[in-house]
């Protein structure tokens, strides 16, 4: 696609958002399979791979998850949960890999007519500790985030293009030096 077509590619990159409502259907066994493979591949600092991947489908561990996050909640709709569990050696580069790998499965749904959204967990209100609990996770692995995925609800417009708003290149791009 993006030899022959690049702005096809990069166009399917700009509309990319954030899915928070889905339909009940299922999402099939080989798509899912192909998203863990993308994961799976996933460039990271040093190719460590710092990461474990859990697919929760149970509906009552998606509805628990779902509110261990302040707005989270969402995760409870979606019909496959992929929490992302980091092995928690490298506070610098491992959440940095983690937005790597977060991005490449939410691209890949896309392309497989999916969607997927973050939700998120932090440890200070004790989120973290509470999926932690519930996927019995060891302690000294990372838990900041989960992604639901599924086909998005009909009834959702799936918002795209501008409508999230975006800061203009000139706020956001210097040339040669900051501010320049
Ligand atoms: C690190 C991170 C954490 C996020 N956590 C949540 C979350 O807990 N709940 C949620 O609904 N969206 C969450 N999001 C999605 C962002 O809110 C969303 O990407 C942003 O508002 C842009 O919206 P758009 O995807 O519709 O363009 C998170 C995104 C990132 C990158």
């Amino acid at each position: 696609m993006t030899a022959s077509d690049p702005t096809a590619f990069t166009s399917q990159l700009r509309n990319l958002r954030q899915t928070r409502r889905f339909s009940d259907r299922a999402v099939p066994d080989d798509v899912l399979n192909e998203l863990l493979e993308v994961a799976r591949w996933s460039g990271s600092s040093k190719n460590t791979q710092p990461w474990h991947f859990i697919v929760v489908t149970n509906s009552e561990l998606r509805k628990q998850i779902a509110e261990a996050g302040p707005f989270a909640g969402f995760l409870e709709s979606a019909p496959v949960v992929i929490v992302l569990v980091m092995a928690g050696s490298n506070p610098r580069s491992e959440p940095y890999d983690e937005g790597r790998v977060s991005e490449r499965l939410m691209l890949a749904a896309d392309a497989h007519g999916l969607g997927a959204g973050t939700g998120w967990f932090a440890p200070d209100d004790g989120g973290e500790r509470r999926v932690k609990e519930l996927l019995g996770v060891p302690d000294g692995m990372v838990i900041r985030s989960a992604l639901g995925v599924g086909y998005p609800d009909a009834t959702d417009p799936r918002p795209r293009g501008v409508s999230g708003g975006r800061k203009p290149l000139s706020e956001i791009v210097s040339r040669e030096r900051y501010g320049g």
